[in-house]
């Protein structure tokens, strides 16, 4: 497994979490209420993150705001869309981009290290179609991103939440997707990859649910060329774990 929150020492439970305890008033009071699908952890930005998020940051960053932002002008041209939401580290996100030039990348992650992390590779292999927004996913697609405008998304090992009582806080749950497939143009795509049976057969459920959903696969799909297969992913499968991916297009 890649990443566990769960794991982490600094990390409380959602019932002890203020985030998620009922406040008293409007949009405040909603905003605060909704269950996350991450916790915020301080992590260590090196000097070459910290340089490149200096360096790069002002041209690949796109700063959060709660307008849809002219992702054609931050691009500088008029390309196929896909949304990567929590690319962690940014490897995967680099190496798609740079073997699909014709296409743009937007990711979004919350965690700084990694948005360091992704502009460092960024600089190194001279990437032009990945931009990043550093916020939660959730408000971006609600606020930055049009109504049918992706022409896909890329969502790979979110955290599994393994614990029961912190399912709530998986990300691919009924009301996400039916956000992500507003967000999605017909014929558009959801790409789903996880080291977690029980959050594959959870994904499998939720996206076959979706009526404006079309399974590609049957089933589970095989991995597309185009995802690479990473060191974590490598190790589990030596270690006898399986990997899912979902390959879902919206009507
Ligand atoms: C387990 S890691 C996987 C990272 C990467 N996709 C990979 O395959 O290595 C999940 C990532 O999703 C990010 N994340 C979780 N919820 C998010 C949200 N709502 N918005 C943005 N990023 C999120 C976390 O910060 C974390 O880096």
């Amino acid at each position: 497994m890649i990443h566990d929150p769960q794991d982490d020492a600094s990390h409380a439970a959602p019932a002890d979490n203020p985030a998620d305890a009922p406040a008293a008033d409007d949009a405040t009071a909603l905003h605060r209420r909704r269950i996350r699908s991450f916790v915020t952890r301080a992590g260590r930005v090196s000097t070459g993150q910290r340089r490149a998020l200096d360096d790069l940051g002002p041209r690949f960053v796109v700063p959060y705001s709660a307008a849809l932002p002219d992702l054609e002008g931050i691009f500088g041209r008029s390309a196929p869309r896909v949304l990567e939401i929590g690319f962690g580290m940014g490897g995967t996100t680099a190496e798609i981009a740079g073997t699909r030039p014709a296409d743009d990348f937007l990711g979004v992650e919350v965690h700084e290290p990694g948005v360091g992390a992704l502009l460092k590779l960024i600089g190194e292999q001279n990437l032009t179609n990945i931009r990043i927004i550093q916020h939660d996913a959730v408000e971006v697609l609600e606020h930055m991103i049009a109504p049918d405008s992706l022409d896909g998304v890329h969502i790979y090992f979110p955290d599994p939440w393994h614990k029961a009582r912190h399912h709530k806080r998986r990300l691919i749950q009924p009301k996400f997707v039916a956000l992500l497939v507003s967000r999605l143009k017909p014929g558009g795509y959801i790409h789903l990859a996880t080291d977690w049976q029980n959050y594959a057969e959870q994904m499998l459920e939720v996206l076959s649910a979706q009526p404006a959903l079309q399974n590609i696969a049957d089933g589970y799909a095989p991995r597309p060329d185009y995802r690479p297969v990473t060191k974590f992913e490598r190790r589990g499968i030596r270690l006898g774990h399986g990997v899912w991916d979902l390959l879902f297009r919206r009507r």
